[in-house]
């Protein structure tokens, strides 16, 4: 389950039409999605057309005159969509929560022990950095910033990106934050302009998707629909098909680094099955150094050749494939031979080498 946040405490910057038409582009290719609306105004529950007499409040709040569970409180919007819908009482929470401890965790501790199984649950935050939106952060595992390519639309967003910085540090926690461009009025060269500084404040930081301006999208808002369902063909929708390929693609990658590692052990396990290991020692409790060297490591003299010394007896283990070896000591300086191995042969110098044949287990 992954749990999306979208924050950010500039008013009108586009998080509710973000998080409607986000969760329905999502719910439109086959993934389950729960939004919430944490949002006291109620733009996301309104905008979808929800009427219900509980919500998000009488979940988090110890005070409610009827407490509820967030499974009871969920209300199906369309299939694969489901909406925790907002009310304005939610806006008495801030001050219920007040001195409370463990205040910012109240709807994580809820997702934790949350029965149901979605693959998306996005939340919708209000438009400050309260409380509420404290929760939200503390809650997911990701951020999405919306943020209009226009004037003062970079004010205040280093704020926010302190706050998640705080949350993240404060708890351990690990949280993703990208920023998504909105309300891009492509007509409008400062729209340009704002986009190159958005690009240069937070490279790779940008979906590459842009919300451009569509009055489809504040029509579908007006009239208690999503985007998709109001109009399939216009920009709105386009844009916020291309959002969640891009947020589905995000899981993909998220996955793969998971797969590679698996893979990679895999790889090592099968090849460590193969190696056999093999213990060498010698006794020379007055040497200060010695070396085990042989076919096995190109008769190299390093570290990596250097054997341990204990009680005067000098071991070094070895993974071999089977075969056949020839080996010698080194012994503060002095090249030997096994003294401890009958089994030898005369090497080009004259001198002999042990051998050692290793058999597959
Ligand atoms: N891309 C867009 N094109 C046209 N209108 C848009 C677009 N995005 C949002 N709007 C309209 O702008 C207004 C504000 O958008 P929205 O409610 O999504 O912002 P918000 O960040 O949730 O606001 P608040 O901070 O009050 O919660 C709404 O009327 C919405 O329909
Ligand atoms: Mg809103």
């Amino acid at each position: 389950m992954r749990i999306i946040a979208i924050a950010n405490q500039k008013g009108g910057c586009g998080k509710t039409t973000t998080a409607i038409n986000l969760a329905a582009a999502l719910a439109s290719c086959g993934n389950k999605v729960l939004l919430i609306d944490l949002d006291p105004q109620a733009h996301a529950t309104l905008g979808l057309n929800i009427k219900y007499q509980l919500s998000i409040y009488n979940v988090l709040s110890k005070l409610a005159n009827k407490k509820a569970r967030l499974e009871e409180i969920i209300q199906n919007v369309e299939e694969n969509f489901d909406l925790v819908p907002s009310s304005i009482i939610l806006s008495t929470l801030e001050q219920e929560l007040s001195g409370e401890i463990g205040r910012e965790s109240r709807l994580s501790d809820t997702l934790a022990n949350f029965s149901g199984s979605y693959d998306y649950v996005l939340i919708d935050c209000p438009p400050n950095l309260g409380i509420l939106t404290i929760n939200a952060i503390r809650a997911s595992g990701e951020i999405i910033i919306p943020v209009e390519a226009s004037r003062f639309s970079l004010e205040g967003l280093g704020q926010l990106v302190s706050i998640i910085e705080l949350v993240k540090d404060r708890l351990n926690h690990v949280i993703s934050q990208r920023i998504l461009v909105t309300n891009f009025d492509s007509r409008l060269r400062h729209s340009f302009k704002m986009l190159k500084e958005i690009k240069t404040n937070f490279t790779n930081k940008l979906f590459d998707t842009i919300i451009h301006v569509n009055v489809q999208l504040k029509e579908a808002q007006n009239e208690g629909k999503h985007v998709i369902k109001h109009n399939k063909y216009c920009r709105g929708t386009k844009d916020y098909l291309s959002l969640s390929r891009e947020v589905v693609m995000h899981t993909e990658e998220a996955k793969r680094p998971m797969a590679l590692a698996k893979k990679m052990k895999q790889i090592l396990r099968d090849k460590m099955a193969r190696l056999n290991e093999v213990a060498f020692s010698i006794n020379a409790p007055d040497a200060k150094e010695v070396y085990l060297v042989g076919d096995f490591n190109d008769w190299k003299l390093d570290t990596t050749s250097r054997m341990e010394q204990n009680n005067g007896a000098w071991m070094k283990r070895l993974g071999l494939k089977p075969g056949k070896y020839r080996y010698r000591f080194v012994i503060d300086g002095k090249w030997t031979e096994d003294s401890s191995n009958p089994s030898k042969a005369m090497n080009p110098y004259g001198t002999l080498d042990s051998l050692i044949e290793v058999i597959n287990k």
